[in-house]
């Protein structure tokens, strides 16, 4: 069929004769002849149908975008003036003597190179959209990361197993994929929306070194970095602390990213306490490419008079925290009236400001509504903390600090990004010191921040019975570039320990036999101390390509309310199915 591909020829193949495959990129006729740029996975390549071979130049004119051709030719030099520097092939072309015309193609619904295609377009053709250079590139950089991660895992001994897809829910947090089964009339698997507890199982069975590049399934709402089937890099370890694990995992990702993009990353990625993240950035998952940073200025304000300030201030759930934009003096009132709009959005009740025309005239110097209730001291503290300049703006936060840390934690990423804030480069972080549990005020009740398998920073049971809130984890998170790529832990590997925090968070002896009865059986016959973590695959190519959504990063993904345009799943089933699964649809009312 070929013996080169259109994307690797260049001047050393003047004068050979070739032949490639491909698909018409573009056709332009000039003044006699006719240019078709052909494209397959390794680029473009430009074909010159000559007026000679009138049969050939015939047919020719019939090419139209995205027929697949064969054409045999000889690579020439481009006439002087008319080379293409842009194009990796843009010094050559192909002179065809042979056409085949291996099949036709309607008018396709978008054209490659067209800018604003419609996502459900790009779902529904999802061919056709992966065709693009940047989609081929975002593809074959997906499998060189693969492929590197496996190698670097297999090199220190990792072991690569497979665990089910069908199995009992996994405890992560989100709502199951659930599948019926026949054989078992009204019972159902779920899909695993993680290999947690099969990985502990194995090192509880002894392979000491596990990884799998492995799908989760997890039935929640879709953002740009959630899809509701995704992948994992999943591993375990026995016999290795969280510096070790972390030490391990930090080695891989430097490796990874200097041999497949040539970055720079730091030699040892900065640490952070969860509580450090929260107070400094409003987030767990902190970037730090921008150098913005909340203040808290509860202190200073528990007197004034001013009470959307005095409440959140005095109330120990509570937090006034101060935003410093440089050179924030310029926003308009409408921006501010976005911004405003955009904290609403976390749950925020307003944003107050303060302008800063010029700070060195003190209060004089100073523009906001809510000065004439601060006092000269508070007003004082307020820009020394922040280290406003003349010209800054500085926004404030009043509210419980879980809607303040959430707000200005998105403000702040917001206004970074709009006013040009974000350095460019890979700012890795390890996130550590996560609280164990945090409470549900709705429900009344202790969650696992993590999972109910993470082992508290406590060894004594009783510690942490008596004070859940103020226990910390022995969970990391391994953060990039403000996107939490993985998270991981050491685990319980006491079955009193175990037994304790299920109790804490609520579930029973009997709940906990019947849920995870399993592992705890396990835990009785010699499980060593063991420890991992999961990364997210998908959000890491995301990241390495520059692409906005996970969804750019994996072949056929789901739209926002996890369908798929492509094949129409999910879809109905015929009555027979069901029936087999002893599975009845309620009948929609009025039909009896
Ligand atoms: P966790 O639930 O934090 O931990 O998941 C690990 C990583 O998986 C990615 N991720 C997702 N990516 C795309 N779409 C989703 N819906 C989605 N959900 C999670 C994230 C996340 O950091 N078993 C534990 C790991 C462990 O303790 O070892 C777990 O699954 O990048
Ligand atoms: P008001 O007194 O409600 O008109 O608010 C005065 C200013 O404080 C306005 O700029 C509001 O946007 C702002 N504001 C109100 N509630 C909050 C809050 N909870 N946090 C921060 N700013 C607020």
């Amino acid at each position: 069929m070929r013996t080169h591909y259109c994307g690797e020829l260049n001047q050393q193949h003047i004068d050979q004769s070739v032949s490639v495959c491909g698909w018409v990129n573009r056709r332009r006729d000039h003044g006699g002849v006719i240019f078709v740029d052909l494209r397959d996975k390794k680029g473009i390549l430009q074909v010159v149908f000559d007026p000679d071979d009138a049969e050939m130049f015939a047919r020719a004119e019939t090419l139209r975008n995205e027929f697949v051709l064969r054409v045999e030719g000889k690579l020439r030099v481009r006439p002087e003036g008319t080379n293409n520097p842009e194009m990796a092939t843009g010094e050559v072309e192909l002179l065809a003597h042979k056409l085949e015309i291996l099949n036709a193609s309607e008018t396709p619904p978008f054209q490659l190179d067209e800018e604003e295609v419609h996502d459900d377009n790009r779902l529904k053709y999802r061919y056709i959209d992966l065709r693009k250079p940047e989609m081929q590139y975002r593809m074959q950089l997906r499998a060189k990361v693969t492929h590197f991660l496996r190698s670097w895992l297999e090199s220190n001994d990792f072991l690569d197993i497979e665990t089910p897809m069908l199995t009992r829910a996994t405890p992560e947090g989100a709502r199951d994929y659930l599948v019926p089964s026949r054989t078992h009339p009204g019972a159902f698997f779920a899909l695993p929306q993680s290999p947690q507890l099969f990985k502990q199982l194995l090192m509880m069975s002894g392979m000491d070194r596990y990884y799998q590049i492995v799908r989760c399934f997890r039935d929640e709402d879709l953002r740009a970095d959630r899809q509701p089937e995704f992948t994992q890099l999943d591993i375990e370890t026995s016999f290795m602390d969280e510096e070790k694990i972390m030490a391990m995992m930090e080695s891989m990702m430097r490796g990874l990213f200097t041999e497949l993009l040539s970055a720079e990353v730091d030699s040892a990625f900065p640490r952070m306490s969860w509580a450090e993240a929260m107070e400094r950035f409003g987030s767990d998952k902190p970037d730090l490419r921008i150098k913005l940073e909340l203040q808290t200025i509860s202190d200073v304000l528990k007197d004034v008079e001013f009470k959307v300030f005095s409440g959140p201030a005095s109330d120990p759930e509570g937090r006034v925290a101060a935003l410093r934009v440089p050179g924030g003096n310029e926003l308009t009132r409408k921006e501010i009236d976005d911004y405003t709009d955009f904290v609403g959005r976390y749950g925020a009740r307003g944003l107050a400001y303060i302008k800063c025309n010029d700070i060195s005239e003190g209060r004089e110097g100073l523009q906001s509504p809510i000065l004439k209730f601060l006092p000269d001291a508070a007003i004082q503290t307020i820009l020394e903390r922040t280290a406003a300049e003349s010209g800054d703006l500085i926004f404030f936060g009043a509210d419980k600090a879980s809607v303040v840390n959430e707000s200005l934690g998105a403000l702040r990423l917001k206004v970074g990004q709009d006013r040009g804030l974000v350095e460019a480069g890979w700012r890795f972080l390890w996130v550590v010191d996560f609280p164990m549990f945090e409470y549900d005020e709705g429900e009344k009740r202790w969650n696992a921040l993590h999972h109910p398998f993470t082992a508290p920073a406590t060894d004594n049971p009783d510690q942490l019975e008596s004070d859940p809130g103020g226990t910390l984890s022995r969970a990391y998170d391994m953060v990039l570039n403000g996107t939490e790529l993985g998270g991981g832990s050491v685990r319980i590997h006491n079955l009193e320990m175990q037994h304790r925090v299920f109790r804490l968070l609520g579930i029973d002896e009997q709940e906990a036999e019947q849920k995870f009865g399993f592992l705890l059986t396990a835990l009785k016959y010699g499980c060593p101390p063991h420890g991992g973590i999961a990364f997210g695959l998908d959000r890491l190519v995301m990241l390495m390509a520059g692409a906005s959504s996970i969804r750019d990063v994996m072949a056929f993904p789901k739209t926002q309310t996890a369908s798929c345009l492509l094949t129409q799943a999910p879809a109905a089933v015929s009555e027979r199915q069901l029936r087999e699964l002893s599975i009845r649809l309620r009948k929609p009312q009025g039909e009896n």
